[in-house]
């Protein structure tokens, strides 16, 4: 694919180091573009110098939602060597979420292309400080201008990037988890899988009411029966109960989290028990009272490996382990993040550089 880069005149002044950063809100000063025609196919890849977006009105996306997002980060390893983590995989959920909502198939090595493209411009925007990373934001939006219900026969596709710290503001101290008992998040059938913001949309009103109670995200039941565990707003979930690894199994309403893959694979190279199943959430119930519940964990690009030491369901409240990060989740966030910074081996071939 050639791409066209055209590189800023006037570059932004990049945080300094020590800055706290948070998560997602500094912008690089370029990002990647490239359109679709429907008979045309992509076409005009480019990096440009990061820039607002002039769209109608009446674009597809803002009426009727036909979007889709990833997130991959690039890392600067104890090396100087800039690491992607399995973009691959990343570009293999674009067209999962692409097929769902009839945006067209975006081939996988030009994802991967335009991915390594904007990140070599940015390079010197990635962050060195400890636990910090170049957040990636591709996605994929319906621009055209008409407001009948109809898969959109034009698309813009950009990758945006953002220097960023810790997704929650408190690191990698454990989180309270509010577990939703009214709304639900998805269903089977309908677009759970797919990375596209009416699945984030549809979180913010319970979203709201957590934060409202003191706690930092939503664990979502299933949307049937209310019954079963899910996932989490922005991560997978993972249990740790009389010494087995114990996850949702992927049922098509829940995101199949890149991180959830690496953590069941290191699991089971490590010699673990892993079992992808149903949850029951009076399973959790019990297991934290018969003290069998030992640790809980999320699991995600931006929260990378996030310990959870509080879970709340209606009148329960139940307090996981002792406050601090539990050693399999220790375990998982240091070898992780070692493959990530260059600072242990990566024998899965999870890594490639830029
Ligand atoms: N589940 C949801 C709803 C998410 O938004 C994310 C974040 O991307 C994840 C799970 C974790 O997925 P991954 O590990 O691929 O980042
Ligand atoms: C990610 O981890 O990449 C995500 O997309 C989470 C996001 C919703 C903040």
């Amino acid at each position: 694919m050639e791409i066209k880069i055209t590189r800023t005149t006037t570059p932004k002044a990049k945080p300094a180091k020590g800055q706290a950063l948070g998560f997602g809100k500094i912008f690089t000063d370029h990002m990647f573009m490239m359109n679709y025609t429907e008979g045309k196919g992509w076409h005009d890849a480019r990096v440009e110098p990061f820039h607002n977006i002039e769209l109608s009105p009446a674009c597809v996306v803002f009426h009727y939602g036909q979007e889709m997002f990833e997130g991959l980060k690039a890392y600067r390893g104890v090396d100087g060597k800039v690491r992607l983590f399995r973009p691959e995989m990343n570009a293999r959920r674009t067209n999962a979420s692409n097929k769902r909502l009839c945006i067209p198939e975006l081939p996988e090595e030009m994802f991967v292309e335009a991915v390594r493209a904007v990140v070599d411009v940015d390079a010197d925007w990635i962050p060195t400080d400890d636990g910090t990373s170049l957040y990636i934001r591709p996605f994929i939006i319906g621009t055209d201008e008409f407001l009948g219900v109809a898969p959109s026969k034009t698309y813009l596709f950009c990758i945006i990037l953002s220097p960023s710290g810790a997704y929650y503001a408190d690191g990698l101290k454990p989180v309270g988890i509010w577990i939703e008992d009214d709304y639900v998040r998805a269903v089977r059938g309908g677009m759970g899988f797919a990375k596209t913001g009416g699945n984030y949309a549809c979180s913010l009103a319970a979203q709201v009411k957590a934060h409202d109670d003191g706690y930092s995200q939503v664990l979502w039941l299933d949307g049937v029966e209310r019954k079963y565990i899910e996932e989490v707003g922005a991560m997978n979930i993972f249990f740790k109960i009389g010494g087995k690894v114990v996850t949702p199994m992927l049922n098509g309403s829940i995101l199949p989290g890149i991180t959830r893959d690496s953590v069941l694979t290191l699991c089971r190279a490590w010699g673990l028990e892993v079992e992808e199943r149903k949850i029951s959430v009076d399973e959790l119930i019990e297991a934290q009272k018969n003290g069998t519940l030992e640790e809980v964990f999320g699991t995600g690009t931006a929260a990378v490996i996030s310990p959870v030491g509080k879970l709340r369901y209606v009148d329960e409240v139940m307090t996981i382990g002792d406050g601090s990060i539990g050693p399999l989740s220790q375990k998982l966030y240091d070898t992780v993040t070692g493959i990530q910074w260059g600072k242990v081996e990566d024998n899965m071939g999870w890594t490639q550089t830029v």
